[in-house]
């Protein structure tokens, strides 16, 4: 066994949260333990993400800070994992010297043995293959215990919607719906553990189960889910609004622990934006859908992604963004500046707007989300919210916080002994990302 220090930087989606979760077991089993300081650690690890910007260019600059340390130590063994391994792979242990190992997005399981190689054979390693469906449905290790109250579990993993701006399925490779007997299971056990919420997580879990006839749907593996005993949130994320069916949506009407909250990115709001993003719907196919979600469950709260700046959106499809948004009014949206991404059908599609527009509008398009977002969060001012106690708050000594259903934290005074319980606590005050509150005694 070792006894050696590992530090662990992650980078990007709930995805990639999972990924280090498990990066974290498996290094944990060939004897190291989890530091917060790459100067102190043995081997260092950054889980990256490709999604948007200048990734690869950041993750380049984010390795130069550890090579100080690694001329000091060069016994100290440095890995990048992820999505921009998975798009660079060996390219880039020739970019940089004092890199050991690449990982891919399908390679986590190897660690241990790649590991133990390098610190051998001090050889330097990259292993980004892709796997095939089978070897990769079997890899899911047990999760070990962890004290928290909220839970992601991963149903499906990878996909295979091409959207023409998106990097995923290039780097996470084709969609696979994990079975439903293996989720049900691991649910139950993290709910055995003490977890209470649990986030259902995949690329678009609206498509779970399609590709094998036998399986359940993904609104079925909800309603099994919801059934366990002691579960008492249940979320996902993140859903495809062309695969968002009745019967899912239906599932806000029936059940009893699903949260009144969905995040559902519409993207553009031009038709023949859509179109060139390859999304496969229409604005006023998405709205029926929302109008659809708010009959069955009018408290429900939606959030969003939407991408500014697609190549050749002028002021017209822009204008549209900006209607959908006054119109479905989501409570929070993650706006972003459309950045070219390497491989992708979008990457090769000619643009004549502007930087300098698309700048403006994206600043526009945050104006007006911050007006709607200040609006809708104000209406909770004075009200008595359930919230599921997560932890203690960052806020000050004696502070909890805990969510909403809507998933909006919310900060108050309590005792500790009150994690993990659902508690009635009073809004009293609106802050930009969160709530201020006082725990109403019963
Ligand atoms: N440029 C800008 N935003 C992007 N996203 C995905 N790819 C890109 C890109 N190339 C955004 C989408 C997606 C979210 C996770 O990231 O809005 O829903
Ligand atoms: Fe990317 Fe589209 Fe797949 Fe989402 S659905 S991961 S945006 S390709």
């Amino acid at each position: 066994m070792n006894n050696k220090a590992f530090y662990l930087e992650t980078f990007g989606c709930q995805m990639n949260i999972v990924d280090s979760e498990q990066i974290v077991d498996l290094l944990q089993n060939i004897g190291y333990s989890q530091v917060d300081s790459a100067e102190r650690a043995d081997l260092i690890l950054l889980n990256t993400c490709s999604v948007r910007d200048k990734a690869e260019r950041k993750v380049y600059g984010h390795l130069g800070r550890f090579k100080p340390i690694k001329d000091q130590r060069p016994e100290l063994i440095i890995g990048v994992g992820g999505c921009v391994a998975q798009q660079e792979g060996e390219r880039m242990l020739e970019n940089v010297a004092y890199l050991d190992l690449v990982f891919g997005t399908h390679n986590i399981h190897q660690l241990p043995q790649l590991i133990r190689q390098i610190e051998e054979k001090r050889e330097r390693s990259s292993a980004t293959d892709f796997l095939d469906r089978e070897t990769r449905l079997n890899l899911f290790p047990e999760r070990t215990f962890r004290e928290t109250v909220t839970r992601f579990v991963t149903v499906m993993q990878g996909c295979d919607n091409f959207c023409s701006y998106c990097i995923v399925p290039h780097v996470r490779g084709r969609e696979i719906s994990r079975p439903s007997s293996e989720v049900i299971d691991e649910v139950t056990e993290l709910v055995k553990q003490g977890a209470r919420e649990i986030t259902l997580l995949g690329q678009n879990v609206n498509s779970y189960g399609l590709k094998d006839a036998a399986e359940l749907s993904f609104a079925e593996l909800l309603k099994k889910v919801n059934a366990i005993e002691g579960l008492e949130r249940l979320r996902f994320a993140t859903s495809h609004p062309k695969d968002l069916t009745d019967e899912l949506i239906a599932c806000f009407g029936s059940l009893d622990k699903l949260c009144h909250h969905i995040h559902l990115p519409f993207q553009s709001g031009s038709d023949r934006i859509l179109k060139m993003m390859n999304r496969g719907y229409s604005v006023s196919e998405y709205l029926d859908k929302v109008a659809r979600l708010k009959k069955i469950c009018p408290e429900i709260r939606l959030t969003t992604d939407i991408i500014v700046g697609f190549p050749q959106e002028n002021e017209e499809d822009f204008q549209a963004t900006l209607d959908l948004v006054e119109e479905v009014r989501y409570a929070d949206a993650f706006t972003f500046l459309y950045s070219p991404r390497i491989e992708t059908a979008a990457a090769k599609m000619e643009d004549d707007q502007s930087k300098m527009e698309k700048q403006q509008r994206f600043d526009r398009l945050l104006q007006l989300q911050r007006r709607v977002s200040a609006e809708i969060w104000q209406e909770d001012a004075g009200c008595v919210l359930p919230v599921l106690v997560e932890g203690v708050s960052k806020q000050g000594e004696g502070q909890l916080f805990g969510r909403s259903t809507w998933n909006r934290i919310v900060n108050f005074s309590g005792a500790t002994g009150l994690i993990g319980q659902t508690v009635p606590v009073k809004v009293s005050q609106v802050m930009r990302n969160s709530h201020l509150g006082e725990l109403v005694e019963l």
